[in-house]
């Protein structure tokens, strides 16, 4: 089955052919970060209407990569939600358009089930039961996933996201947009131990994350220290990568103890943070735990986690979808208690 996949939930504009017999066959990507830069934060109109220029050109280039012809593809899958609600739009009709046009069905798929399988597309591919950490620009949140279709939440964050938290926190360093990257680059040479910055939540003895007071320490700090030379940024940068990981890197051990399970999945933006990926293979190394990275370019948005997604919950073409809701915010256990996977 040649399944095409279409992601368009925020800056990033994603297409990808999945054929379940031979794997990833072309993973085309726009990122917008040129376009929104210029405002220092993802402009939502200014989203869908660059989706609307990309997501065409995008096909053929992935079909001449792929050598297919859209007549090929067997099952449309798009990014259903969550995400900004008119860049979802321009995925959803145009996955729709197409489908209409060859005769195909399209299928919607959550956000986050694409992020949290993506770790499956890499070798080794870690088995069920695991624990997942989701971490983007927008969600931070740990699920126990037994399969495909089977997530339960075990803690979130209750305000900022980590993606999110690295985000603001660049733009205080004046990193600009998208500053997780920069900060992360940033940090590589400070010292990540000349302010110790609060661990948030850290001994809160459940599963929850609090973040947005972290950049509240960042500023205090700026505002004392003022002015600020290269050195102390980059100090204090690191000190900030070292917070935010010290306390997902506990809480993913305490999952792990919690449901009794010793395979970790790492998934969304964030997971492509160096600090992260090295500590968290260091610790949990000592308790016997492994984890498991989605490809670093898989971990942010991308058209082939969504063709991967639909890949693992559809062994053939669904019957033809004649709508397209779209959710902007979805709950993903909720979504997953409501349709088991359809096989
Ligand atoms: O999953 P993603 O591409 O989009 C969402 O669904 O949100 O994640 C984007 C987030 C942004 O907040 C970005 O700053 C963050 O991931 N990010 C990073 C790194 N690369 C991307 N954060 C820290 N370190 C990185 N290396
Ligand atoms: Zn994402």
């Amino acid at each position: 089955m040649l399944i095409l996949g279409i992601e368009t939930s925020c800056d990033e504009t994603g297409i990808a052919l999945y054929d379940t017999e031979r794997g990833l066959l072309a993973d085309a990507l726009h990122s917008q970060v040129e376009l929104h830069a210029l405002y220092g934060g993802v402009v939502p109109e200014l989203a869908s209407r660059d989706h609307v220029r990309r997501l065409l050109p995008l096909l053929k280039s992935a079909l001449r990569t792929a050598d297919r012809k859209i007549g090929d593809v067997d099952l449309i899958a798009y990014t259903q939600g969550p995400g900004l609600g008119g860049a979802l739009l321009v995925g959803a009709s145009v996955a729709a358009g197409l489908g209409v046009a060859i005769d195909r069905p399209a299928v919607g798929i959550h956000h986050l089930e694409g992020h949290l399988l993506s770790p499956l597309l890499a070798d080794p591919r870690p088995e069920f039961p695991f624990i997942a950490l989701l971490v983007s620009g927008g969600h931070t949140q740990l699920m126990r996933v037994d399969e495909v279709g089977h997530y339960a939440l075990l803690g979130e964050t209750q305000d900022d996201a980590a993606g999110e938290a690295f985000d603001k926190t660049a733009m205080l360093l004046g990193l600009g947009y998208p500053g997780g990257p920069a900060l992360a680059r940033l940090a590589e040479q400070g010292d990540a131990t000349r302010f110790p910055l609060p661990r948030p939540m850290i001994g809160s003895g459940d599963l929850r994350f609090s973040f947005s007071g972290l950049k509240t320490a960042v500023l205090t700090r700026l505002r004392s220290l003022e002015p600020v030379d290269e050195a102390t940024r980059a100090d204090l940068a690191a000190s900030f990568e070292a917070a935010i990981v010290d306390v997902l890197v506990a809480k993913c051990r305490d999952a792990l103890a919690q449901e009794g399970l010793q395979r970790l999945v790492v998934a969304g933006g964030v997971g492509a943070n160096r600090r992260l990926r090295a500590q968290l293979e260091k610790e949990l190394a000592k308790v016997g735990a492994r984890v498991f990275f989605p490809p670093l370019r898989l971990c942010t948005d991308n058209g082939a986690m969504i063709a991967f997604a639909a890949a693992l919950k559809f062994s053939r073409p669904p019957a033809s979808t004649p709508s397209f809701p779209i959710f902007p915010r979805w709950d993903l256990a909720e979504a997953a208690a409501q349709s088991t996977p359809r096989r």
